[in-house]
């Protein structure tokens, strides 16, 4: 599997759980209760296999490599992922505030988790349809294979310590088990 095919596959696995999530915001609008429990397990996909994966890959591997090329980080489209990184993760963090809130009673959590739920879904789905259909374009475009090659050894040791062995797999079981019970 090449680098970019492998985060291809990443970005399938975070826009589902975009659509779960979606599925458990319009429980919340309804007033349905919801399983906390499964909030708090999104939340680690995001933090972990989103942010400290996914993004890692891209900011310290995959960006720089393009950079190298001659590239531009400012003005282009680099910057403009990293931009998006940086507010998906303050979306992650409302996220998080409202379901900490939720878990005691406060009043405003489900708006709070509603909210950053759909302004992190939409930028995301966004951001991924730029990444897919641009900016990885682009890499497989002035990137050599030697270059890839190289790439994919970064990318194992990040795996290795930010994610730590058998967590992916972990993560694939717990999507799956969340897709069963909210995407049937
Ligand atoms: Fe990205
Ligand atoms: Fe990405």
């Amino acid at each position: 599997m090449t680098i970019i095919k492998e985060l291809k596959n990443e970005h399938e696995a975070i826009l589902l759980t975009i659509r779960i999530l979606d599925q458990i915001t319009t429980r919340l609008k309804s007033d349905q209760t919801i399983e906390l429990d499964h909030l708090d397990q999104i939340l680690d996909f995001l933090a972990v296999f989103v942010d400290k994966c996914h993004h890692s890959k891209e900011e310290k591997v995959l960006f720089p490599a393009m950079e190298a090329t001659g590239i531009p980080r400012e003005g282009g489209p680099i910057a403009a992922m990293l931009y998006e990184h940086v507010q998906g993760r303050s979306f992650v963090q409302g996220l998080k505030s409202g379901v900490d809130g939720y878990r005691v009673g406060k009043d405003s959590s489900a708006t709070e988790i509603i909210e950053n739920a759909q302004k992190y879904g939409k930028l995301l789905t966004s951001h991924i349809d730029k990444e897919n259909n641009v900016l990885y374009v682009m890499a497989e475009r002035v990137l050599s294979a030697e270059k890839m090659a190289e790439m994919e050894a970064a990318f194992n040791r990040i795996e290795e310590i930010e994610v730590g062995p058998n967590k992916h797999e972990e993560f694939h079981a717990m999507l799956h088990a969340l897709k069963s019970i909210y995407l049937n």
